[in-house]
């Protein structure tokens, strides 16, 4: 069974979205394995974002991902970074399709920047960005 790793960002917290969001996954066939809440540190995000460490957003993504907990989950199934990522939607919640979490739930009424930052959730991109998001988060 193939293994992906979901986080539900501080905006997704602060909205109480954790259970609609788990809803998603599960609904498109997807089982919740792990779960659990964690205040990230600096360093720890800078791992987990280190393809964007450079870009000029990333001052202004780190502070928004330290501003709340977030919620880190393994989700498990046939094709599951495939298919959670299809549920997520794309990065930009305006351009994601209708019935993904981003699309559904995201806050369309944010300027472009915010709306990008403050998608909701992150989930693996590839098998290989899932195993070392799971072994980063969950060790
Ligand atoms: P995520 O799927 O977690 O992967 C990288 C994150 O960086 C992305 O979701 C957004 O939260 C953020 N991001 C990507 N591009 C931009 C951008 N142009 N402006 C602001 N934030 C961005």
């Amino acid at each position: 069974m193939e293994k992906t790793l979901v986080l539900i960002k501080p905006d997704g917290v602060k909205k109480g979205l954790g259970k609609k969001i788990v809803k998603y996954y599960q609904n498109a066939g997807l089982k919740m394995i792990k779960r659990k809440e964690i205040d990230p540190t600096p360093q720890l995000l800078k791992q987990h974002y280190f393809a964007h460490v450079a870009k000029p957003f990333y001052p202004d993504l780190e502070k928004f991902m330290l501003s709340s907990h977030i919620v880190v989950m393994i989700f498990e199934g046939s094709d599951a970074v495939a298919i959670a990522r299809k549920v997520t939607g794309a990065t930009d919640p305006a351009k994601a399709e209708k019935g993904t979490i981003r699309r559904d739930l995201g806050d369309l009424s944010l300027p472009d920047d915010d709306r990008i930052m403050m998608n909701l959730v992150h989930a693996s991109a590839t098998k290989e960005e899932a195993e070392r998001e799971i072994k980063l988060w969950f060790g």
